[in-house]
């Protein structure tokens, strides 16, 4: 690690799960001192702690001295944890929150969102995700840029605003694309048909748009108005809601079109 006057050089990380898994690993790897994890549960806390080679506590009142503290909590919850948190140099990695989830006890704080989908059990390669950075002065944000600069190629500052909007397109382009994979398994293992056959399909699926705009390289029944085929597919469909879910995503491919 590149060593300058008053950089980053300990992070505690609060939180233990997908984001604090991932990140704390890839930072520990890199040379960052991790000098403490802290977590609602003490089992889950140590679990982390100990891949860390750090302490680990579920007490907010034994938080540690640290350069800087990573809150990777859930986002409905993380004003309630950062309220009963008395340090400075605090950021959070939510797409959707901004820096009013942060109070005055806080002095430097920002945001450090890894736009990318984690799970604590699958260890993933931080150099090519983008991390959208932001914080409440200059110096901090120059202080989690050259934190983030080494640890990926893409690190953007940018503003709580345009960051939603991204978060939320995330949501689209990956939240619920995953679920379509749910749901295309469910039916494939009714039918006692593998879902690796899908593979070759999903994967031609996302290099296309590499270079294409995504509605010029839409398929399938809706593009072609195919209402025959359409309506038999509802038809086939057991459950409820993912009929109606099937109706309303055709409607919307249809729409676009028109
Ligand atoms: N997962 C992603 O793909 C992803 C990507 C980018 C950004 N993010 C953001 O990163 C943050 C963390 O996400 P995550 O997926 O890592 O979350 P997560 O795996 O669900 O775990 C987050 C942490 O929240 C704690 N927690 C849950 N309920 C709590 C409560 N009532 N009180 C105190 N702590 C509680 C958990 O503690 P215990 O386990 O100890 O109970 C855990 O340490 C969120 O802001 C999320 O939006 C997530």
């Amino acid at each position: 690690m590149h060593k300058s006057l008053n950089q980053i050089k300990s992070i505690v990380i609060i939180g233990s799960g997908n984001v604090a898994t991932n990140l704390g690993l890839t930072l520990f790897n890199k040379g960052y001192l991790i000098k403490q994890v802290w977590s609602r549960s003490l089992v889950n806390a140590d679990t982390l702690a100990k891949k860390l080679n750090c302490n680990a506590t579920n007490d907010l009142k034994e938080i540690t001295n640290a350069d800087l503290y990573i809150a990777t909590i859930k986002d409905d919850i993380l004003h309630l944890v950062l309220d009963k948190l008395e340090v400075n140099n605090i950021v959070h990695t939510s797409g959707s929150l901004g820096l009013e989830v942060f109070n005055k006890k806080q002095k430097n704080s920002g945001v450090f969102y890894p736009l990318q989908t984690f799970n604590k059990k699958i260890n993933i390669t931080f150099s090519n995700i983008p991390i959208l950075i932001e914080a409440n002065n200059e110096l901090f944000e120059k202080k989690i840029q050259a934190v983030g600069n080494q640890i990926s190629r893409s690190v953007i500052p940018m503003k709580s605003t345009q960051r939603k909007k991204l978060h939320l397109a995330a949501v689209f382009a990956c939240n619920f694309t995953n679920h379509m994979f749910a749901i295309a398994n469910n039916i494939l293992t009714r039918s006692n048909i593998d879902f690796q056959l899908l593979l070759p399909l999903i994967n031609q699926t996302v290099l296309k748009i590499k270079n294409k705009d995504p509605e010029e390289v839409q398929t399938g029944p809706a593009i072609r108005n195919d209402k025959k085929m359409i309506k038999n597919h509802i038809k086939s469909i057991h459950d409820k809601k993912i009929k109606e879910l099937y109706r309303l995503i055709s409607d919307s491919i249809m729409k676009n079109n028109e």
